[in-house]
């Protein structure tokens, strides 16, 4: 398979499982498009055209070196410079695949985030409210990421010469897909129920080897599930701790998340909701693990590092 084969399978299969659902991505990708069409000439200069025709602007193909048949993958949750040069010295790897963005997806990852709108609106928070509040946030994640040196890995990788891509929401759509059927499909009555859901889970079961596995933040086994939101699996980052006081209110018990900062787990604590954390890397690990099925049926040899820990599915 060619890189750009590689890349474009997985924003498809990102759209695919997008919670949105094809259609409204569609809509968003037409809006975009509309806008564009306005906007003038100089504004054009610096707009990323790929953000027309692909929703995902947290992944990219940062460096072709050259453009070969792909037969062996280095696969990590974070690559850095480190793992570039792990790649030098593994040697014969013709395409690295972070999962964390990097370079220009690093700096547009914010625009990532308004899926979570879309997500919270589904779960019944007013979209009103969602947006505004998100908003919020995606500006001040944006603002955060100008002091980032983007380029740090992808210099690296262009200097000795390796082909380099980021997969993102593609993967963490798959993720989070997976996991909302599986809780649908079961239906945990309570916290200790759905901790033993994801427990289930090879990826998390390994993490828990190591201390890292699904655990409850807020609220305790006993307590009843509710309504479980899978808000943020998906979407980049966390997002505004105003808006546990809105799920609640929306009528969420429970919330299955990746990590939780303290202040958001205050909030959700006020808010009287359940915080159930699946395991970072783990859930990245899943939505990878989904995604890398595809390209092993095709012969692709793949090479775990940087915590991602590789299930087939
Ligand atoms: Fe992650």
């Amino acid at each position: 398979m060619l890189i750009q084969e590689i890349y474009n399978l997985a924003i498809s299969k990102g759209i695919e499982s997008d919670f949105r659902g094809r259609n409204g991505v569609e809509r968003i990708l037409k809006r975009k498009k509309e806008k564009f069409e306005k906007i003038s000439e100089e504004e054009r200069q610096g707009f990323d055209l790929e953000s027309l025709d692909n929703p995902y602007s947290d992944s990219r193909v940062l460096n072709i070196n050259q453009n070969k048949d792909i037969k062996r993958i280095l696969v990590g949750v974070d690559i850095e410079p480190a793992e570039i040069l792990l790649a030098k010295q593994i040697g014969e790897i013709d395409l690295i695949i972070a999962h964390h963005p990097l370079g220009k997806a690093l700096a547009n990852l914010h625009e990532v985030m308004e899926l979570q709108c879309d997500v919270l609106n589904q779960y019944g928070v007013p979209i009103n409210i969602a947006e505004r509040l998100m908003n919020e946030k995606i500006e001040e994640v944006d603002r955060g990421l100008n002091k980032v040196n983007h380029q740090r890995t992808v210099d690296a990788a262009r200097l000795l010469s390796l082909n380099l891509i980021c997969l993102h929401t593609p993967c963490d759509n798959l993720a989070a897909k997976f996991l909302k059927e599986k809780i649908e499909n079961s239906g945990p009555e309570r916290i200790k129920d759905l901790v033993g859901l994801l427990k289930e889970i090879p990826e998390h079961k390994e993490a828990e080897k190591i201390g890292a596995g699904p655990k409850i933040f807020v609220g305790s086994e006993e307590n009843h599930c509710g309504k479980i939101a899978l808000t943020e699996i998906t979407g980049d980052t966390e997002g505004s701790p105003k808006l546990y006081e809105k799920m609640s209110q929306a009528g969420i018990g429970t919330v299955v998340g990746m990590h939780v900062s303290e202040e958001h787990k205050k909030e959700a604590e006020a808010a009287n909701l359940n915080v159930v954390i699946a395991g970072h890397i783990s859930s990245d690990s899943l939505g990878i693990n989904l995604f890398l099925d595809e390209l092993e049926k095709q012969g692709v040899e793949i090479i775990p590092c940087s915590g991602f820990i590789r299930v087939k599915k």
